[in-house]
């Protein structure tokens, strides 16, 4: 992939129709940052954001924070308040209630403008002219967003996506998967110090959504920010430092690693070749193990022994000494492990999706 030299381009233009925002330049930004990848003011702040359409509430009391060169996950379902959050913080939108900054400047009528020039937003859907080609497409936005140096932007923007060989196609040729590449080629071409990504990668199929994978690492490299919202799991974990799970509330952030182990206590799975005769006795009072339950594969004769315990790395080989003073022939013991997933549907399975 190309690197383009950050530039600061003057004009500020309000929202395109495809809701895109306007020019970059480099981020200033103040703030304290939290938790993140790389040190330094926050490139996002969030305090107490509320939106409601009318007497639904789309968002309520949100607050949170994302570091510079960060990957921001925004998980939620269907309903959750992802897109009218990147609305607000895309200055489309205001917000009903409560503050936020982007790059450093307040989101507000002030600051709208200025915003635009730092960040560039991929919409849920691409919002292309279909009748254009990929090129004339970016030339257009390009040219809405008074960028200077239109014609190299393009094509850096093009390469970055793997699209070069594609550039004088019609927008309204290319698949699905390709027509969001074109769409996040658009957002590359301000130079972006923070992007906004509205689940980009659905409804694409294993293989372009991979390819999409690819090209947010890349830029997360380059030292991008990227708010990424999504409802797909696997997709969250694989590629963001931190996630937020939303559902118009904000339930939990944390790194992916750090939710699954405060949400759910942990466990230690025995297995044994046959069921112990008294597993009280073997699993009592040993340190770090609260207590256990059948659990586990318990055919062909097996045993499983489910451990809740309050530190694996004290209870494990405590247990395994245990077990071999008791005789039991060992199978295995492994530490529980739980993907996000399991977190995700404890946080809003219970409430399912919100009617839309
Ligand atoms: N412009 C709008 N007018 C009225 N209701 C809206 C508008 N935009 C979003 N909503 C409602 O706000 C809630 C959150 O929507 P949205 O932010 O699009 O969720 P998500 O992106 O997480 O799927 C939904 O209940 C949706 O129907
Ligand atoms: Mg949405």
């Amino acid at each position: 992939m190309a690197t383009r030299a950050r530039a600061d381009t003057g004009s500020a233009v309000k929202a395109t129709p495809a809701g895109v925002a306007p020019p970059a330049a480099v981020a200033e930004a103040g703030g304290p940052a939290e938790v993140g990848t790389t040190a330094g003011p926050a490139a996002i702040e969030v305090s107490h954001l509320s939106k409601t359409f009318g007497d639904r509430m789309a968002v309520d009391d949100v607050s949170f924070s994302v570091a510079r060169g960060e990957v921001f996950g925004f998980l939620g379902p269907n309903g959750a308040g992802k897109t009218t959050t990147v609305r607000i913080l895309g200055t489309l939108i205001s917000a009903t209630a409560g503050s936020a900054t982007v790059a450093g400047i307040a989101v507000g009528p002030a600051g709208a403008a200025r915003i635009r020039q730092r960040i560039s937003v991929m919409p849920e859907s691409p919002g292309l002219y279909l009748r254009l080609t990929v090129t004339e497409n970016l030339e257009y936005f390009a040219r809405l967003y008074g960028l200077p140096g239109r014609a190299a932007r393009i094509r850096e923007a093009l390469a970055a996506v793997g699209l070069s060989d594609r550039a004088h196609v019609l927008a309204g040729g290319l698949s699905k998967g390709l027509r969001q590449r074109v769409a996040l080629a658009r957002t590359l071409l301000n130079d972006p110090a923070v992007m906004f990504l509205d689940e980009p990668t659905s409804g694409l199929d294993p293989v372009a959504a991979h390819e999409v994978h690819d090209l947010i690492t890349t830029l997360r490299d380059r030292g991008v920010t990227i708010f990424l919202t999504t409802h797909r799991l696997e997709e969250a974990e694989r590629l963001c430092d931190r996630v937020a799970i939303m559902n118009t509330s904000l339930r939990t952030i944390g790194r992916p690693a750090e939710l699954r182990q405060r949400l759910f206590a942990r466990s230690l799975d025995v297995t044994t070749a046959a069921p112990m005769a008294e597993p009280d006795r073997v699993f009592g009072g040993l340190p770090g193990v609260r207590g256990w339950q059948p659990g586990g594969p318990a055919d062909g004769g097996r045993a499983g022994y489910a451990l809740s315990v309050s530190s694996v790395a004290q209870a494990a080989p405590a247990v395994t000494r245990a077990l071999v003073a008791a005789g039991a022939d060992v199978l295995s013991i492994a530490e529980s492990r739980h993907t996000l997933e399991d977190v995700y549907l404890k946080l809003v399975g219970e409430h399912g999706e919100r009617s839309r």
